[in-house]
């Protein structure tokens, strides 16, 4: 199973304080060295974290790149022209704090997909674990889907897992390959990893909130060692 690391919440850092680190470039270089197996970045309309300079930046790193989006005319264009590995669509709200649901997929999106497909751009949509919307997306032609993993892990338990393994056991059945995401951390990451045929995993805010804590120390350290 791959790893997509998320390096949104490090652009959101940046933009708490308007300055020009941390970059999310740098973070990306880090979390390959860590062993990531490619890189995930959202590109909003409002581009409150990720801008398209970063876009561009990330794209030149020796490492897979899958661009999360919403299925614009203007985020088509850039997707186009950068060609991410990857995109995956998803739904976007401005005032949102972070993708809340999955996408609701109807025909319209069919013309993104079409066109991103044809520039040999892999497209995935990310959709609740809904046996409807699997069975859409199939129709709509993508090759992948990503399953929101966000109820799973606010809820837990068996009923919200189960779903997520009927929803993956339909999909493979229908052809198409699938990733997961959203809201899963070293707790809750468990019973997904159990269920058979999810290719990869994207995660952001549980690792990058990890990696507060295992790296203050030192930081405070080098300070106090200034100091001195
Ligand atoms: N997958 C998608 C489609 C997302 O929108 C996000 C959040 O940006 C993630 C995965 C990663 O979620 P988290 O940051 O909660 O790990």
């Amino acid at each position: 199973m791959r790893l997509g690391v998320n390096v949104d919440h490090i652009a959101t850092l940046r933009q708490a304080r308007l300055e020009a680190f941390p970059d999310p470039v740098e973070a990306a270089k880090e979390c390959i060295a860590g062993g990531a197996d490619g890189i995930v970045c959202h590109l909003r309309e409002d581009r409150r974290h990720i801008n398209d300079r970063d876009l561009k930046r990330l794209r030149q790193l020796p490492t897979r790149l899958d661009m999360e989006m919403a299925a614009t005319d203007e985020m088509l264009k850039i997707a186009l022209k950068i060609k991410p590995d990857m995109v995956t669509l998803v739904p976007e709200k401005r005032r949102e704090v972070t993708t809340e649901g999955g996408l609701h997929l109807t025909s319209k999106l069919k013309k993104t997909i079409d066109k991103l497909q044809d520039k040999g751009i892999d497209v995935s949509l990310f959709i609740d674990p809904d046996l409807k919307q699997v069975e859409e997306a199939a129709v709509l032609g993508a090759r992948f889907i990503e399953i929101h993993t966000g109820r799973y892990s606010r809820r837990l338990g068996d009923r919200e897992i189960r779903k997520i393994g009927t929803a993956v056991q339909k999909a493979r059945l229908i052809g198409l390959r699938i990733n997961a995401g959203h809201g899963i951390d070293y707790n809750n990451i468990g019973p997904i990893l159990k269920i058979p045929g999810i290719e990869e995993l994207n995660i952001g805010f549980s690792i990058i909130v990890r990696a507060v804590f295992v790296g203050i120390r030192q930081a405070v350290e080098e300070m106090r060692e200034a100091i001195r």
